[in-house]
C-alpha cells in the first residue's frame, strides 16, 4: 500500500490554511496544522480563529492540530523531523500592513524569521517536498501607484496598455514604500526564492492580491471583503480611507487558491514566483463591493469617508494571472466575485446565529 501523504499547513486556523486543510483532506492526505491563534493577539477577539480550528477538528478526521508558534525554532525543527511531510504550505503570518507599524519585532519575527525557521527545517528533513509560501502583492510596495491611472464612475483603472492584464511578476519590488509588513514579507519571499534557486528546494511564492472567502475572520485591518460584508450584514459603519472609495482590489476565493497550491504540489518547480489574485474579472472597488453586498443582504452600506489614504495603500491593483495559467494550464479561477460575496454573506449570517 502507498504510504499516506502528509501535508503540513502553518496558519491552519486562518482563511487560507483552513481551506487548504479541507481541500487536501478530501484528497486523502493526512493533515498536520500549526496555529497558536496569534491572530487574536494581533487583532483582539474579532480576530480569534479558534472557531475555525474547532471546525477542522470536528469535520476532518485526518486533521491533527499542533499548538506551535513558528517563531519557536527548536519546536519547528522537531515537528518537521517527526513528520517529514510530503508537502508544506506556509500560511501563518502577521498579515496586516497597518498593524505592523505598532509591532515591528513581532511582525518581522513571525513573517521573516518564522519563514526562515521553516525553510531551514524543510531543507534538513524533507528537501524533496514542495514548499508553498503565501507571500503578498505588498512586496511591490506602493510602486503600482506610479502606473498612469484613469478615473471611471466607480473605480480607478490602469491607463497604460502595458498593464491591460494587470501586474505581472516582473514588476519591480525595489525603491517603493512597502510598510513594515511588506518589508518582512519581501524578506520571506526572497528567502523562499533563494531556497529554491540556491538550494534547489521546490519552493514557490504566491504573491496574493485579496485572498478571501467565507472562513475569514475579517477585521478592519485585514481581510477587506470579509470585513466589509460583515459591516454590511451587521449594518455597522465601514470606513473608507481615501481614493474616493474607488480603490480597486482583485479578489480570489480561498478554494481557488487551494486548487492552485494543489496544481503546484503535483508538478513542483524550484524558486518560482506567481501573482495570485482574482485578476481583472474578479476585481472591484470599495463602492462596487458595497453594491454587491447589498444585492445579497438588501442593506445599503453604511460608511464614513476619511480623506487620508492608508500609507502605501494601492490605488488600483489586479494580478496578471498569465504566468500561473501558462505553467499550470489546468488551473483557472472557478469562483466569480458574485459567488464569493454570496458565500461570505451566508457565512456571516451562520456565524452570528450558530446552531
Ligand atoms: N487574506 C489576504 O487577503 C492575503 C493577501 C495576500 C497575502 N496573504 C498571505 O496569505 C497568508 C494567509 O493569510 P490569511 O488571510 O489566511 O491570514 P489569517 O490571519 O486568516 O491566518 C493566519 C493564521 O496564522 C496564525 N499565526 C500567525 N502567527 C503565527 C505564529 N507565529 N505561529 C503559528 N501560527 C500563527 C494565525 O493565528 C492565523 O490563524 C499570510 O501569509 C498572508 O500574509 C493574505
Amino acid at each position: 500500500m502507498k504510504p499516506k501523504q502528509v501535508l503540513l499547513v502553518t496558519g491552519s486556523s486562518g482563511l487560507i490554511g483552513s481551506e487548504v486543510c479541507g481541500f487536501f483532506a478530501q484528497l486523502g492526505f493526512d493533515i498536520h496544522g500549526v496555529d497558536n491563534n496569534q491572530r487574536a493577539v494581533f487583532f483582539g477577539p474579532a480576530g480569534d480563529t479558534r472557531w475555525n480550528q474547532r471546525r477542522l477538528e470536528q469535520s476532518l478526521p485526518a486533521f491533527h492540530h499542533h499548538e506551535l508558534d513558528i517563531r519557536d525554532r527548536a519546536g519547528v525543527g522537531r515537528l518537521l523531523a517527526e513528520l517529514r511531510p510530503t508537502a508544506i504550505v506556509h500560511a501563518a503570518a502577521q498579515p496586516s500592513h497597518d498593524r505592523a507599524a505598532d509591532i515591528p519585532f513581532d511582525d518581522f519575527d513571525v513573517n521573516a524569521v518564522g519563514t526562515l525557521n521553516l525553510l531551514v527545517a524543510a531543507r534538513q528533513h524533507c528537501p524533496e517536498s514542495p514548499f508553498v509560501y503565501l507571500s503578498t502583492n505588498k512586496v511591490y510596495g506602493d510602486r503600482p501607484n506610479t502606473i498612469k491611472l484613469k478615473e471611471l464612475a466607480t473605480r480607478w483603472d490602469y491607463d497604460d496598455p502595458a498593464y491591460a492584464h494587470g501586474i505581472s511578476e516582473n514588476f519591480s519590488i525595489d525603491q517603493s514604500k512597502h510598510s513594515l509588513f511588506g518589508a518582512s514579507k519581501a524578506a520571506a519571499d526572497i528567502l523562499a526564492q533563494e531556497y529554491g534557486r540556491y538550494f534547489n528546494l521546490p519552493t514557490c511564492c504566491l504573491r496574493g492580491g485579496c485572498l478571501t472567502g467565507p472562513n475569514h475572520s475579517g477585521v478592519e485591518l485585514h481581510g477587506f471583503l470579509s470585513y466589509l460584508v460583515k459591516c454590511n450584514v451587521e449594518q455597522k459603519e465601514y470606513r473608507i480611507f481615501g481614493y474616493k472609495g474607488k480603490q480597486v482590489r482583485d479578489n480570489i476565493h480561498a478554494e481557488d487558491v487551494a486548487r492552485f497550491i494543489h496544481a503546484f504540489i503535483s508538478a513542483p518547480r524550484a524558486g518560482e514566483v506567481y501573482n495570485l489574485g482574482g485578476g481583472r474579472d474578479n476585481s472591484c472597488s470599495l463602492l462596487e463591493a458595497f453594491t454587491l453586498a447589498q444585492e445579497f443582504t438588501g442593506h445599503p452600506q453604511k460608511y464614513t469617508y476619511l480623506d487620508q489614504a492608508r500609507a502605501g495603500d494601492h490605488i488600483c491593483y489586479y494580478s496578471d494571472l498569465r504566468k500561473m495559467q501558462a505553467h499550470y494550464p489546468q488551473w483557472s479561477i472557478t469562483k466569480s466575485l458574485r459567488q464569493t460575496v454570496k458565500e461570505i454573506v451566508e457565512a456571516w449570517h451562520r456565524r452570528q446565529t450558530p446552531s
